[in-house]
């Protein structure tokens, strides 16, 4: 049995890694950048910027910081536009049972996201007071895989690494779990990851594993 398990955001709670990749998409073929749903996958866990970073190595041309920063918050403002659309009836019955059960079993439940748009999604899906605790972009100097996210957020929830399990759909988000002395367990394109500690096909699949003595 974990205390603590700790959820990676865009692509476990919820679907909000396909608006990412929508935004992304538009901007590359705004600059004329190659981009695919494989280097999308490169995204997944990692910051905005470091994002942009991945995507502008296929780029024909060298841009400045300013420029940047612009193509950051153009990203950012799609987005966003697309978060406008999400409601309570977004939640995928799966996960709100998940939360539920655990929660009512006594394990502490929190979000660990890369993400500075993690709070206006959780409100918007009304799940945002599910939560003992929220780690996100806006607490952390570094994203997955750097264990930062994840052990800001065991510190709020009060517990060692060693008794929360993270599940991730990156595998940035299960090499920052390994790396913080987290379990690891896998959903969506993490799957692939050799390094999971456990592979789920849906999210209340992580009831067995977080409940079982
Ligand atoms: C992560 C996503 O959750 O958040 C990444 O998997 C994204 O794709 C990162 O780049 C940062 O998100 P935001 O909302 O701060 O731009
Ligand atoms: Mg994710």
């Amino acid at each position: 049995m974990y205390q603590g398990v700790i959820f990676d955001l865009d692509g476990v709670i919820c679907t909000t890694d396909e608006f990412h990749y929508l935004a992304w998409k538009a901007l590359a073929d705004k600059e004329g950048i190659p981009f695919d749903r494989e280097t999308n996958n490169l995204l997944r866990g990692v910051s905005r910027m470091a994002s942009l970073e991945i995507i502008l190595r296929k780029a024909s041309r060298s841009y400045t910081d300013e420029e940047k920063a612009a193509l950051a918050a153009y990203k950012n403002d799609l987005y966003r536009d697309y978060l406008k659309q999400i409601t309570p009836s977004d939640l995928d019955p799966d996960v709100l049972r998940t939360l539920q059960t655990l929660k009512d079993k006594g394990v502490r439940i929190a979000i660990g996201s890369s993400s500075k748009n993690t709070k206006t999604i959780l409100r918007n899906l009304g799940i945002i007071e599910q939560f003992d605790a929220i780690a996100d972009g806006n607490d952390i100097q570094r994203s997955k895989p750097d264990p930062e996210v994840f052990l800001v957020a065991a510190n709020k929830l009060g517990l060692e690494p060693a008794s929360c399990v993270v599940v991730e759909d990156a595998f940035a988000g299960i090499e920052a779990a390994k790396r913080g002395g987290f379990a690891a367990a896998a959903i969506g394109d993490a799957v692939k990851d050799p390094e999971a500690d456990y592979v789920l096909s849906v999210l209340s699949d992580i009831l067995p594993v977080a409940l079982s003595a």
